[in-house]
């Protein structure tokens, strides 16, 4: 161990570092990705791990009558819907001569080839090859790759693993709350999947890259450096953190997980924590899709109701395919990426598949290296034949989630404010955690009450 540095993140036995003789011609600084939890073809470990889940794939508003080819996992499919109204998600190369069904026609039920017209179901059923004899054994004896999906909310999902491990479509606790307008949107990120999955563990940079380097992307309050501890999920499905800033008057804990493999929720990220709030929830529910080992797509929606973003600085208009309502989320000129940088300039310029063996993990990168580590272990269970964990759920039926802030008024006292803000971040954080078998009011009822009882009484 270095001497004089804090002890190293978890998963990490030193800080691994140049030596300070090291010059920019060394060749140590040079290496590979970790292709266990990068690598998401068919037939890798991580691609087989994350085709347990199932992932938004497009937006239906992107269905026309065309059909559309999408890449998913590193594979080629296309998707359409049916006159009849269903969604299909096959391969995309026909099972006849492999052209691909992209250019084909989408008929009553299912697509038809452009090339020799064989005609195929949503679930892959082959219903005529035209050009065959009448009693042609060919359509009764194969079936062409196809994937269940389903529509939610202005969003296509599929699920790309093995049919009898299907799960149950997750309904997270966000999607189902009143008065809340969702509107879907997709955003291009030309880099691996999962340096734009570690993003939300790193809640330190929102106080650089989002606050202090260029200008505030979103409040000046987000440049207060926050006390933050990271958990695992009680049911295993993933981590989730405390957040503890102080914000004049206010101490603001904002609690965010994320559900392994891709999903994150950031609650509002316009709050400002002028007033007391409890447990105002989450302005952005999101998939980091792994298009292929180079490419991923951010799929997911904005919320908009009133009790978020107070200040009205969303809008709801720039919201949706390839455009978004924040600084920095998708590519702009070279200039202004560099001026003003956001996510999108970060996490693509990691490199298009970041290179752990280089880097230099530091303390607040501690839920990045947990994150890592539960990734790893739970790629390798999958390989071992022990499945992913499934999700509690709560008195709504919804899976019951961590992400939401709350906001006291609690004046600085003689009292060191770190010790302060790490006690309330622990207290409120068992709060939010106890809670979450409730329904949705009663839950929020429940954290008010607490709160006042236990800590601000
Ligand atoms: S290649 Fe598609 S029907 Fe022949
Ligand atoms: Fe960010």
């Amino acid at each position: 161990m270095v001497q004089g540095l804090p002890s190293p993140p978890p998963g990490e036995t030193t800080y691994r570092g140049y030596e300070r003789t090291q010059t920019g011609h060394s060749p140590t600084q040079s290496g590979t990705e970790d292709r266990e939890l990068t690598h998401v073809g068919p037939g890798t470990p991580c691609g087989e791990y994350l085709r347990r889940f199932w992932h938004p794939v497009t937006l239906s508003s992107q269905l026309n009558d065309l059909p559309l080819a999408i890449r998913i996992l590193g594979e080629n499919l296309v998707t359409f819907r049916d006159l009849a109204g269903n969604v299909g998600v096959l391969h995309r190369q026909c099972s006849h001569r492999r052209t691909s069904l992209e250019y084909g026609v989408i008929a009553e039920h299912g697509i038809r080839c452009c090339y020799h017209g064989w005609l195929y179901d949503v679930d892959g059923t082959i219903l005529e090859t035209p050009g065959e004899p009448e009693d042609s054994p060919i359509r009764h004896s194969l079936c062409h790759g196809a994937y269940p999906a389903r529509e939610y909310k202005g969003i296509v999902f599929a699920y790309m693993g093995p049919p009898e491990l299907k799960p149950e479509f997750p309904i997270y606790d966000t999607f189902e709350l009143p008065d809340d307008e969702m509107i879907p949107y997709l955003l291009d990120m030309p880099c691996n999947w999962l340096q734009v999955t570690e993003n939300p563990m790193d809640p330190f940079h929102s106080v650089f890259l989002h606050t202090r380097i260029s200008r505030a992307h979103f409040d000046v309050s987000w440049g207060a450096m926050p006390i933050v501890e990271w958990h695992q999920m009680p049911d295993k499905t993933g981590i989730y953190l405390t957040s503890a800033r102080r914000w004049n008057d206010y101490v603001w804990i904002r609690t965010n997980e994320l559900a392994v493999p891709n999903f994150t929720q950031p609650p509002d990220i316009f709050q400002n924590p002028d007033r007391d709030k409890f447990f105002t929830r989450v302005g952005n529910s999101k998939w980091h899709l792994p298009v292929d080992d180079t490419n991923t797509q951010i799929i997911g929606w904005r919320h908009f109701n009133d009790t978020i973003d107070l200040a009205g600085k969303g809008r709801r208009d720039a919201v949706g395919v390839g455009s978004y309502d924040a600084v920095g989320r998708v590519k702009r000129t070279y200039e202004e990426q560099q001026r003003v940088p956001g996510d999108y300039e970060a996490q693509v310029g990691q490199d298009t598949i970041a290179v752990h063996k280089l880097e230099h993990l530091g303390k607040t990168d501690t839920g990045v290296a947990m994150l890592r580590q539960l990734l790893r272990r739970a790629i390798r269970n999958v390989k071992k034949g022990v499945e992913p964990p499934k999700p509690l759920k709560n008195t709504d039926g919804y899976i019951p989630t961590m992400a939401g802030d709350v906001i006291i008024n609690v004046p600085q006292t003689n009292r060191t404010d770190e010790e302060v803000r790490s006690d309330l971040g622990r207290r409120i954080g068992a709060i939010v955690l106890d809670s979450m078998p409730l329904a949705h009011g009663e839950r929020q009822a429940e954290i008010e009450r607490r709160v006042r009882n236990e800590i601000l009484a």
